[in-house]
């Protein structure tokens, strides 16, 4: 032991660490930090095997992390720099802040403790430090668990997060008071502050781990849609720009469907739109005496079609939105159509897509789809990708081209083919839309 220190450690030092304590304690009347450092210990041994302490540990470092208090606050420095010990500058300010290495330094001198562990926590039990051991984060909550003093609102916050089983949580609280307090403080340690970063790094990966956990379908769907682009940015990019020179901006519908309704395929009652863009499809079709609901994800293009409406004096229901927004309406629709939305949702979705088509669709309703062929990349039409590859891609490459085949296994279970055939180029004064890269097909919910 230090010279220095022997005035202060006027007891014979048995070994018997708890009654070494009592005696130093009592030796310089100081029952208060007696009672104190019992009531960490016994704080400490409670929550260590919650937290993979080892409860002897978490004992010797309670009983002398405030052992230090014997010296008085004014000599903490000079005995400090006798014992080698490293004061920090800003340190100085608050030299009580001392008494955690001091502590340390009496656990090493005085009692013989060389477990590093134990004089870690001793060391850093009032500021805390970054990279802290789960043995410092017990010392340290049981620490402020143990403040006897009515204003320390904070400890009922803090046991419920150690209850739950939350201790960078706990400590989290305890750091974000000091945070808030920082102006009115002598000093904030650095070692605090760094520590305050880490937990609420580490908090914030703990939420997001809990927030990555997939619990069921529908968190699997969330975690594929996060490996793809969100899809409304880009449609509404996408529409801004009305003079871009876009087959399908101009206002004229689908050729196929005016032939579904020249032909007298369809019966007119409700319609549903999917992806309706600028209008045209919905537009014609309430022309032709459909109460037609109509919904697409771009603003842009919702805005452009209301505008064509209130021109053309059709009352359409535009509403921005995704169809898996819809408020659902089961076996509602005589006809649900979809120019070019199919080809552009991910396979994942496509699941709920298809379902949400065939549940709002009357039996016997009609199912109308344009989407991409494949073979036509030269002239506008879309890559065919299998659904696995647009994963490992990550990306939907501007769509998907669908082979008949393809169109036939996803729908044939759920509904009859009424026409299938390629969509017919139409010029720009033929009063239709159609480009020879696509399919134009019909279906009849079974
Ligand atoms: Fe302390
Ligand atoms: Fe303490």
């Amino acid at each position: 032991m230090n010279q220095i220190l022997k005035p202060f450690v006027q007891v014979e030092i048995t070994g018997n660490l708890k009654e070494d304590i009592a005696a130093i304690f009592h030796y310089h009347q100081d029952e208060e930090t007696l009672k104190h450092v019992l009531k960490v210990a016994e704080e400490a041994i409670r929550i260590s095997n919650q937290f993979g302490v080892e409860p002897e540990e978490a004992e010797q470092a309670a009983l002398l992390h405030d052992v230090s208090n014997i010296i008085p606050v004014n000599r903490m420095v000079d005995i400090a720099k006798a014992l080698s010990v490293k004061v920090e500058e800003e340190e100085l300010k608050y030299p009580r802040i001392i008494h955690q290495k001091l502590s340390r330094a009496m656990a090493e001198q005085v009692f013989d403790i060389s477990n590093p562990n134990i004089l870690n926590a001793i060391e850093c039990h009032t500021t805390l430090k970054s990279h802290a051991s789960q043995l410092d984060k017990v010392l340290f909550i049981a620490d402020k668990l143990s403040w006897e003093s009515p204003e320390h609102n904070f400890q009922h916050e803090i046991r419920q997060k150690i209850e739950n089983n939350e201790l960078n949580q706990a400590i989290l609280i305890y750091l974000n008071h000091i945070w808030e307090q920082r102006n009115n403080l002598k000093l904030v340690h650095s070692w605090t502050i760094q520590a305050r970063e880490d937990m609420l790094s580490l908090v914030e990966k703990g939420f997001v781990l809990l927030n990555e956990t997939i619990t069921d379908t529908k968190d699997l769907m969330d975690m594929l849609d996060s490996l793809l682009r969100e899809p409304a940015p880009f449609w509404n990019g996408f529409y801004s720009d009305r003079s871009k020179d876009i087959p399908f901006f101009v206002n004229h519908p689908d050729e196929n469907l005016k032939s579904y309704y020249e032909n007298g395929f369809i019966p007119r009652g409700n319609m549903l739109e999917i992806g309706c863009g600028p209008g045209r499809n919905a537009i014609y079709s309430a022309q032709k005496g459909f109460k037609v609901d109509a919904v697409d994800l771009s603003e842009e293009a919702i805005r452009w079609a209301k505008e064509r409406a209130e021109q053309s004096k059709v009352s359409v229901n535009f509403e921005c939105k995704s169809a898996f927004d819809l408020i659902p309406k089961p076996e509602y629709y005589d006809f649900v159509y979809d120019a070019g939305c199919l080809h552009h949702i991910w396979p994942h979705r496509r699941i709920e897509y298809l379902r949400l088509i065939y549940s709002t669709l009357k039996t016997g309703g009609y199912f109308g789809l344009t989407c991409f062929a494949p073979g036509y990349t030269e002239i506008g039409g879309a890559l065919e990708l299998s659904d696995y590859e647009i994963y490992r891609e990550r990306s939907m490459k501007g769509g998907q081209a669908y082979s008949k085949e393809k169109l036939f296994k996803l729908l044939e279970d759920n509904f009859d083919n009424v026409e299938f055939r390629g969509m017919k180029a139409c010029g720009e004064d033929s009063g239709a839309f159609g480009v020879p890269f696509m399919w134009a097909s019909l279906w009849r919910k079974k």
